[in-house]
């Protein structure tokens, strides 16, 4: 008997220990933060006065280098729009362009960040709006042609106008032709980044003729992101890995053009006006009618199944900063990966100008992608980092995602059913025009937590939506 009662105690020790132990395993895998969401904390980020940002964003010269005014307007004629109601000269170029003058005296027009960060819709600017319209498909080719013609012109007939462009030619003329996306609609930007930061010294900001760095093969085609979500967060860009100072982010384009720190320090000391303004802008109002009581019943199904990732809104907001790992997103993996598993430009930044200083900045890539604010989203599309969904309607169902699929460029008409881009069908891949999700980086997968909702639920979801 006494056996008995040892052997069943022992039998129990022996089911406690491996119930332990089968615990310490789950705990040691749940608690590996390459699995589950992870909080992203805020930094400390600096005040400013949004009115003198914006200024600066539309007139000012955080550029110094571009096409002299007169040549400008023989290639472009003048524009007609005025969209953001500027005086002078610069009331007369496109509104991703500022006439600034220069330490000559001559008056350059110089591209902004209005250029991938402001789009007409329904006939009016949005400031802060990614503009999703923009063609990197063909952007070598075209810029050798400018450069070849420009410099050719500008040497000949006046050195002093070739000065004033010299560094925006070399810089473009050199990392153009390798900025090339596959179709029309997505962004080279995270490119752009990638080569400008190879031919610079991290420390001093020089320029190198010849490149630093290994140059990855991949241009990575992106999104992006509306400017009105940036207040929310704490972390910068899809991946997150922009931490510490978003100033020193927001004017990464200067080392386009820039010539030493001196310049970085004068361009940096407006940034945290920029950053007000940003922190200003407020998403668009969705223009058509809503069904009220459809969205109130898509408000349950959006708590139920989607703030826990996205945030609330309305009277009481909440967004939880999350990123969000890649096995439970499962959307494509280039980007994540090119920030995740590139240490050259992740290291060149992290000892370089924009990391030093009272107000560093610094990069932390991780595998996944944040979790974004989904203000203003109706007006957004097309969806998920890399633009690979036309509608928000497909983003929740992922069956009807199309696998090839096109927009008119000159005439985007809006689906305000589907919310995005009214877009057709391809049977097979056709060429720059079309996107094609069978390329690498251009997937369109994951983000399935649309799919298990029926076709009544993910209705009333996108009624709420709306309401953004
Ligand atoms: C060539 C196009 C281009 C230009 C020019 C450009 N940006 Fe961007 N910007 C992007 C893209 C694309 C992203 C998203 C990159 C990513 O997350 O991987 C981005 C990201 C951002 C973000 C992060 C938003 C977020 O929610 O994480 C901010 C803010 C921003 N840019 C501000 C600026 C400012 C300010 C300028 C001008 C000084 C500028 N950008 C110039 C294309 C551009
Ligand atoms: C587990 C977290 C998680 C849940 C749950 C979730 N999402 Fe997302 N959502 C994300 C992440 C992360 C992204 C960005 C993915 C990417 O771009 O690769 C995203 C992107 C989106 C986008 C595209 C935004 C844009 O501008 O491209 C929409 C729309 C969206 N989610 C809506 C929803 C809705 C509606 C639900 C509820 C049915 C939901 N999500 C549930 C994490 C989540």
């Amino acid at each position: 008997m006494k056996w008995d009662v040892h052997a069943k105690k022992g039998i129990s020790l022996l089911v406690l220990m491996s119930l332990f132990g089968l615990w310490m395993l789950l705990l040691s895998a749940s608690s590996d933060p390459g699995d589950k969401p992870q909080f992203i904390p805020p930094s400390i980020q600096r005040g400013g006065d949004a009115q003198k940002g914006y200024q600066y964003l539309i007139t000012g010269d955080y550029l110094k280098s571009g096409l002299p005014y007169g040549y400008f307007n023989l290639l472009n004629g003048k524009d007609k729009h005025n969209y953001l109601n500027r005086t002078g000269k610069n009331a007369t170029v496109p509104h991703g362009y500022n006439v600034i003058r220069n330490e000559k005296g001559i008056d350059v027009v110089v591209p902004t960040c209005l250029q991938c960060h402001a789009q007409v819709l329904n006939d009016s600017l949005i400031v802060g709006l990614g503009n999703t319209m923009l063609d990197f498909s063909n952007i070598g080719h075209g810029n050798n042609f400018l450069r070849n013609l420009v410099t050719g012109f500008m040497q000949t007939v006046s050195p002093a106008q070739y000065d004033a462009s010299k560094d925006l030619i070399r810089s473009m003329s050199t990392i153009a032709p390798m900025m090339e996306t596959e179709v029309r609609g997505v962004n080279a930007a995270d490119r752009l980044a990638t080569l400008l930061v190879a031919h610079r010294d991290p420390e001093t900001l020089e320029w190198k003729n010849e490149p630093i760095l290994d140059i990855p093969n991949e241009v990575i085609p992106t999104d992006v992101p509306a400017w009105w979500l940036l207040k929310k967060k704490n972390a910068m860009f899809y991946n997150g890995f922009g931490r510490g100072d978003f100033g020193k982010f927001l004017m990464l384009s200067n080392i386009l053009t820039v010539k030493d720190t001196a310049e970085a320090r004068e361009v940096f000391s407006h940034f945290g006006d920029v950053l007000a303004y940003i922190k200003s802008i407020k998403a668009p109002k969705y223009p058509y009618p809503i069904d009220p009581i459809l969205s109130e019943t898509g408000k349950t199904i959006f708590i139920d199944h989607c703030s826990k990732c996205h945030g609330s809104y309305g009277k009481e907001e909440s967004y939880p900063n999350l990123l969000i790992p890649a096995s439970i997103i499962q959307t494509d993996s280039l980007l994540y990966k090119a920030n995740h598993q590139n240490p050259q430009f992740i290291a060149w930044f992290n000892k370089s100008w924009f990391a030093k200083g009272d107000l560093p900045a610094k990069l932390e890539p991780a595998n996944g992608y944040m979790a974004p604010p989904l203000d203003g989203v109706w007006a957004t599309a097309p969806y998920l980092h890399n633009g690979s969904v036309p509608t928000i309607e497909a983003v929740l169902n992922s069956s009807i995602r199309p696998t090839y699929w096109k927009r008119d460029f000159n005439h985007p008409v809006y689906n305000s059913q589907s919310l995005g881009w009214e877009f057709s069908s391809a049977n097979q891949p056709e060429g720059k025009k079309t996107y094609n999700t069978k390329l690498p980086g251009y997937s369109n997968s994951g983000h399935y937590f649309g799919n298990k909702l029926s076709d009544q639920e993910r209705k009333a979801l996108l009624e709420y939506l709306k309401t953004l």
